[in-house]
């Protein structure tokens, strides 16, 4: 296989490191003037360039081309570094090896002179990992280096430092890479590998990346095997599953109108695409953000990493909502982030923030003590036959006995499912649990892995087996099903459902399962009874619901 584009494009000199200017004009200045301090703590988030630089520095300390250009990353030390096999340059990952014996080691050996160049470098990756004993010993060493040795120590948490290490070495934070930096970094890769991309599309990556050069450059690498000429917006939303930033747009419009039921069926109808609300949500918080530099600046200059046309809409939109209307929603939206977690409605935090937000918060009170009977009292306008002429005082937990579309369309497997709700219940469970399966594809996976699943439209659960179907998302399909990651993958779901399953990926927005699979239980992902919200929604304020998936909000 190819080497993945991130480590091929592992920066080699400090001019190549993006974003971390504050880091390596330091660094350079110490080099200049020869006042390199002996250690030497790199902190920040994950994939931000702290490794890469610390083994710059290692470069730069032993490179042997001209003085005022090192590193030069031609001399024979620089590409022996940059090939790994430079023998002063010492590498430990803490996160292996967070025996003492390691550190004692390091001690044992970090008297020698080095063999190759003027400074042996020990890079101490994950070094929180370490345990007390470790850093104890590892103290001893800072305590009294060899005139030789030089320590990076690196980390994600900084915090986890014993306060004896953190004080013996001199602090660099890393910070999150910015989207416009990010992004200007994918062009200049995808030119160099002769890679077509829109601009929209690497910017999209970039802010999908949170910061992290290397998510970026791996989801890059993941787009250019799509197929397709050119990388395009709309394959980054489909891999990402993440939404246009037209319905971001949107919904803030809606908000900036007071238009409760348009957003209200916006956030219905990104339910059935499959989108992550978590992430719609995150976007809506950064337009809105947007919107209030707008407003407290009057200067859209700030917004360089946006696209013309959602700039406009911002100065639009700050002109209809009022200052405290928006810091209002911003902060509302901020907390519905973190509580979009799953759970047994996935979008009432962001339908209840959105209220709150156009009517203010006492009209979620009236909203949650009347929810059910007023709405059900009404048949909805969009329902085309009463098939269930009042099924008024029907509780979510009874939902199997109304006579729903999902039920028509599975009226052969009726006799099986009817007596076995226990896997009804595991498809409904796994559903809550769904964020949780993400981040676990993601530890165990990747995040390209964690991506394809999100695809996922529906879900059915056997006995012994599980579907999943992702729509016409064969890629996503295809990355699941390989090999290594289907194995990975239901070992995951395996956990959350708690019993040993097969994993079957299919296309087309149903999930199906043999009947060698056993009984055989459906339930689609938004099939999760009425919505008490939604009927509030339609009796209550007027609004329209689609009836995209056979009319499955029918009350
Ligand atoms: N600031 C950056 N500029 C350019 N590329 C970067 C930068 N940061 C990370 N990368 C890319 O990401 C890859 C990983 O970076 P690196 O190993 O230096 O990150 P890290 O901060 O040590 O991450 P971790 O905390 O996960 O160890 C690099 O090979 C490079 O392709
Ligand atoms: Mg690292
Ligand atoms: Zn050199």
């Amino acid at each position: 296989m190819a080497q993945a584009l991130y480590r091929k494009w592992r920066s080699r000199t400090f001019d190549e490191v993006v974003g971390q200017e504050h880091v390596t004009q330091t660094l350079r200045n110490a080099l200049r003037d020869n006042r390199v301090a002996h250690a030497y703590l790199f902190s920040g988030p994950r994939g931000t360039g702290k490794t890469s630089t610390a083994r710059i520095l290692a470069k730069a300390l032993n490179c042997t081309g001209p003085e005022e250009d090192r590193p030069c990353d031609v001399c024979p030390t620089c590409v022996a570094i940059s090939e790994g096999r430079m023998l002063d340059l010492i590498e430990i990952d803490a996160a292996s090896n967070n025996g003492v014996d390691d550190i004692r080691e390091l001690r044992d050996k970090v008297g020698f002179r080095p063999s190759e160049g003027t400074y042996k470098i020990y890079i101490i990756d994950e070094v929180h990992m370490l345990s007390t004993s470790a850093f104890n010993a590892l103290l001893k060493t800072l305590e009294e280096p060899p005139p030789h040795a030089r320590f990076v120590l690196a980390t994600t948490e900084p915090h986890k430092i014993p306060a004896t290490v953190h004080s013996r070495c001199q602090r660099f934070d890393f910070r999150r890479i910015p989207v416009v930096e990010i992004a200007g970094h994918l062009r200049h890769i995808a030119t160099e590998e002769n890679v077509q991309a829109e601009d929209a599309a690497l910017t999209a990556i970039a802010r999908s990346a949170q910061g992290c050069m290397r998510d970026a450059i791996s989801l890059l690498d993941q787009m250019t095997s799509y197929g397709a000429e050119a990388i395009s917006l709309e394959q980054v939303h489909q891999v990402l599953g993440s939404v246009a930033s037209e319905s971001v747009s949107g919904f803030v419009d809606a908000l900036a109108d007071q238009n409760v039921a348009g957003g209200l069926q916006l956030v219905h109808s990104l339910l059935l695409a499959g989108a992550s609300l978590q992430e719609f949500t995150t976007q809506v918080v950064e337009h809105l953000r947007g919107v209030m530099l707008v407003q407290m600046t009057g200067d859209s200059g700030l917004l360089d990493d946006r696209s013309p046309e959602t700039v406009k809409r911002m100065e639009v939109q700050a002109r209809k909502l009022t200052q405290p209307q928006t810091l209002y929603a911003v902060k509302r939206f901020g907390e519905a982030i973190g509580e979009l977690k799953g759970g047994y409605q996935p979008q009432l935090p962001l339908e209840l923030a959105l209220i709150e937000v156009v009517r203010g918060p006492a009209a979620t009170v009236v909203q949650a003590t009347a929810p059910a009977q007023p709405a059900a009292a009404q048949p909805a306008p969009a329902t085309p036959t009463p098939a269930t002429p009042a099924p008024a005082k029907e509780a979510p937990a009874d939902k199997k006995t109304a006579a729903s579309p999902k039920e028509e369309k599975t009226a052969a497997s009726a006799a099986e499912s009817a007596p076995v709700p226990l896997d009804q219940g595991a498809v409904s469970k796994l559903r809550a649990q769904w964020n949780d399966v993400l981040s676990a594809v993601r530890e165990q996976c990747g995040l390209k892995q964690q991506a394809a699943l999100r695809a996922v439209r529906d879900i059915a659960i056997g006995e012994n087996a599980i579907a999943l179907s992702f729509g016409n998302n064969k890629f996503a399909k295809d990355m699941i099903s390989e090999g290594e990651t289907l194995a990975q993958v239901s070992g995951i779901l395996a956990q959350f459902v708690g019993r040993q399953v097969t994993v079957e990926c299919q296309e087309g927005e149903t999930a199906t399962l043999s009947a060698a699979a056993g009984r055989v239980v459906r339930d689609e992902r938004t099939a999760d009874g009425p919505d008490p919200l939604l009927e509030f929604a339609v009796s209550e304020l007027g609004a329209e619901v689609k009836d995209e998936k056979g009319g499955k909000r029918k009350k």
